[in-house]
């Protein structure tokens, strides 16, 4: 049997975040959002990541990303946090060559099937990332610099001790509202009720967001958000879907 050679896709799979230390050099545990499933990472995603990666991929870094630089033009930056296999991203960069995309998911095998999906439909205005959003909004986006932010289905995170590992939380909003333009707009979606709920109320209580919702909770299934992997097995256990869609004031 030939021995299989570590390459930049798998290393990948180890360094989707930071490590950070408390002052006395202990290392420090995070609440996270995800779980890094050991999911295979097949032959032809593991490919697709190291051969497009120099002109698809984008790196953790300590300073702001350079969006002119980075798409070559002024256009809006949506970010879509947890895009899964990245389908429904892909076909959203297709319907929106105005606006520039820039997805993060930390699931490799998800990372090569968009990569690889983007090269078929040669899509030009999308860039990926393969590392813990949090850290990416912290660290590489700079106020005021993005057009949007989408987040569909992500963890529901069902138990009510692992609610804390839910993303949507006030920090996390308080964040993502500071990094938008005005007028940016954040759009989640879900097929659990429970987070649903939380999601109203912790974009409610924002106070530099607006609900365009009229009837100030949930807007109708809009039919520009293509349909998701997890919507999709929503659907088949019976789930509702809600979808939440504020404006930056
Ligand atoms: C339930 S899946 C939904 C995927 C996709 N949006 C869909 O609807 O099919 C949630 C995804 O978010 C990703 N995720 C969770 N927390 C994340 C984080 N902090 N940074 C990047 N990706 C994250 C997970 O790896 C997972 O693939």
């Amino acid at each position: 049997m030939t021995e299989q050679k570590t390459t930049f896709a798998d290393q990948k799979r180890k360094t989707v975040e930071t490590a950070e230390f408390t002052e006395d050099g202990r290392y420090k545990r995070k609440v996270r959002s995800f779980v890094l499933r050991t999911g295979r990472l097949s032959e032809f995603q593991r490919n697709m990541m190291n051969e497009n990666w120099a002109t698809l991929g984008l790196e953790h870094q300590a300073t702001p990303f350079d969006f002119v630089q980075i798409y070559g033009n002024h256009n809006p930056v949506i970010l879509e946090i947890g895009f899964g296999m990245g389908k429904s991203l892909v076909e959203m960069a297709l319907q929106n060559p105005d606006k520039n995309y820039l997805g993060i998911e930390v699931h490799t095998p998800g990372v090569g099937a968009c990569i690889a999906y983007a090269v078929e439909k040669q899509v030009k205005n999308l860039r990926v990332i393969c590392h813990d959003a949090t850290e990416i909004l912290r660290d590489c986006i700079a106020d005021g610099s993005l057009g949007g932010l989408q987040l569909f289905f992500p963890d529901p995170w069902h138990k009510a001790k692992h609610h804390k590992r839910r993303i949507v939380q006030p920090h996390f909003v308080a964040q993502v509202t500071q990094k938008l333009m005005p007028q940016g707009f954040i759009h989640m979606a879900t097929d659990w009720e429970n987070y649903a709920e939380q999601m109203l109320n912790v974009l409610k209580s924002a106070v530099d967001l607006r609900n365009v919702s009229e009837t100030g909770d949930y807007i109708p299934r809009p039919d520009f958000r293509p349909l998701t992997k997890f919507e999709q097995r929503g659907h088949r256990l019976g789930h509702g879907v809600w979808d939440l869609y504020f404006i930056k004031k």
